[in-house]
């Protein structure tokens, strides 16, 4: 059972400026809900209770989110407003927080390794908070928990896109198992159309084991002059030891404009409408 998920939340968000300016990308709303927020209950809700915030500066705002607001519920506790506070309340009620600050933001990568202290030595889920995954049955984590039990080693999550849009993402190639499932032997962070060895695109759910910690330690920067989290996972998988998953389920890249527009009128129409 993984009881343990990280959620590196230490980036800028340059694309939101200047909305990002004083103010975590990770809170910006999806309709009334901060997208961490959404990450956080897909990880609760795959038994990843343990939640451990990898933040930066400027970004205490993600802290005050997931303890108690002591006035606020002072104020409306007992009136007919008190129901708004439900779905933070039982995120608080299930989740365990834990943070620590990344001090200089140099790459994916490096913000797992920063977490290590939080995590320890067991496997543990990332969520990317600004990819938004949504499915009707159980969510892109628990279906990727599911998977861990079965073959005990890391999972990257996937999904098919097109080819001149490979270069925005890592991208994998590897052997079919069975319907979704890929062994992995070849990721490539980045890649342009010609290099890219297949449109098997990385989005931001992972199941990572501990060992990734040591291999991150000798992995030196890679793409953009970042330390790629892509990169110490090509040493796995030349272990055979990275598995990929096409999940079930609709993700929207909120961490771009009209990815963030996309899953806000999704959300409004077909959950916040049909909810209030
Ligand atoms: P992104 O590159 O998508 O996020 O990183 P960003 O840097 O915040 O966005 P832009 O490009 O400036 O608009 C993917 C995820 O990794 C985290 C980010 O917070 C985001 O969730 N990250 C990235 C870190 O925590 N630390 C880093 O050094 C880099």
């Amino acid at each position: 059972m993984i009881s343990k998920c990280m959620f590196p939340v230490a980036g800028y968000g340059t694309r939101f400026l200047p909305a990002t300016k004083s103010m975590p990308k990770e809170m910006l709303p999806i309709v009334n809900k901060p997208l961490v927020q959404y990450g956080v209950e897909e990880a609760i809700e795959a038994g990843m209770t343990t939640c451990a915030m990898v933040t930066g500066r400027g970004k205490r705002a993600i802290t005050d989110h997931f303890d108690i607001s002591y006035e606020l519920e002072h104020q409306i506790s007992g009136t007919s407003k008190e129901g708004y506070l439900d779905s933070i309340r039982n995120v608080l009620d299930k989740g365990i927080f834990t943070m620590v600050r990344q001090r200089e933001m140099k790459g994916l990568g490096h913000a797992i390794l920063t977490g290590e202290t939080l995590i320890g030595s067991e496997p543990f889920g990332v969520v990317l908070s600004d990819d938004l995954c949504i499915n009707e049955g159980p969510g892109v984590l628990a279906q990727m928990a599911e998977l861990y039990n079965q073959f005990r080693c890391s999972i990257v999550a996937i999904m098919e896109v097109p080819m001149e849009e490979v270069h925005k993402y890592g991208v994998i190639a590897g052997e079919s198992l069975k319907d979704g499932i890929y062994r992995v032997d070849k990721m490539v962070e980045k890649p342009s159309a010609d290099e890219a060895p297949s449109n098997l695109a990385i989005i931001g759910r992972y199941i990572l084991t501990p060992d990734i910690f040591d291999i991150i330690r000798e992995t030196p920067p890679g793409a953009n002059g970042e330390v790629q989290i892509t990169d110490a996972l090509q040493i796995q998988a030349d272990r055979g030891c990275v598995m990929a998953y096409k999940f079930k389920g609709r993700r929207f890249d909120c961490g771009s404009v009209p990815g963030f527009v996309e899953a806000t009128n999704h959300m409004y129409e077909n959950h916040y409408l049909k909810e209030s």
